[in-house]
C-alpha cells in the first residue's frame, strides 16, 4: 500500500511512522536491523547543549509488563553530535527525515544544531528539528 506524503513542519513525510526519541539512538545502532528508509523519519536520542553523564544505576528495571528507565537524557552534547553522528546519519537517509530531538533546562532559545543536518545535508532542507523542550531538567551531571 503507498500512502501519499504527509506535510509536517514545512517538509514531506512519506509516511507516519517515526522511531520515538532514544529508541534508536542516533540510527547506526539499529540500522543493521531496521531500514531506516522505510520509515517516515527517526526522532534521535535526547540531545542537550552540553554533555551530560545522566542518572548513576540502575537506570533500568524490568518487569512482567515490560521496562522502566530513567537514563537522565544522558548524551555527548550538542556540539559531539552535530560533529560525530549526524553526518553518519544524514549521509545514511535520503527519504526518512531526521528529527534532532534538542531538550533544555531553561526557555532561553535552544541552539540549532548549526552546520550540521540540514545546511550540509544533501537534500538541502530542514532534516531537523528541534523536537522537544524538557523543562525543568535536572542538574547535568
Ligand atoms: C530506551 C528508551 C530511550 C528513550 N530515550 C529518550 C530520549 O533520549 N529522549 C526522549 O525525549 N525520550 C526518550 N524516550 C521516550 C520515547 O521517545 C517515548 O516518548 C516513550 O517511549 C513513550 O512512547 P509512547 O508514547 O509511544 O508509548 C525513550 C524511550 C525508551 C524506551
Amino acid at each position: 500500500m503507498t500512502l501519499p506524503p504527509i506535510p509536517l513542519f514545512g517538509v514531506s513525510f512519506q509516511n507516519p511512522v517515526l522511531l520515538a526519541s532514544g529508541t534508536a539512538g542516533f540510527g547506526h545502532e539499529v540500522s543493521g536491523v531496521i531500514d531506516l528508509e522505510a520509515l517516515g523519519g527517526i526522532v534521535t536520542k535526547a540531545v542537550t547543549p552540553e554533555a551530560r553523564r545522566g542518572h548513576p544505576g540502575p537506570r533500568v528495571a524490568e518487569f512482567a509488563g515490560g521496562m522502566l528507565n530513567a537514563v537522565g537524557l544522558a548524551n555527548p552534547g550538542l556540539e559531539a553530535v552535530r560533529e560525530h553522528e549526524l553526518p553518519w546519519l544524514a549521509a545514511a537517509t535520503r527519504r526518512a527525515r531526521v528529527l534532532v530531538n534538542v531538550a533544555g533546562g531553561t526557555i532561553a532559545p535552544t541552539p540549532r544544531p548549526a552546520g550540521s543536518s540540514s545546511a550540509r545535508h544533501p537534500r538541502g532542507c530542514a532534516s531537523w528539528c528541534a523536537a522537544a523542550a524538557r523543562l525543568p531538567l535536572a542538574p547535568s551531571r
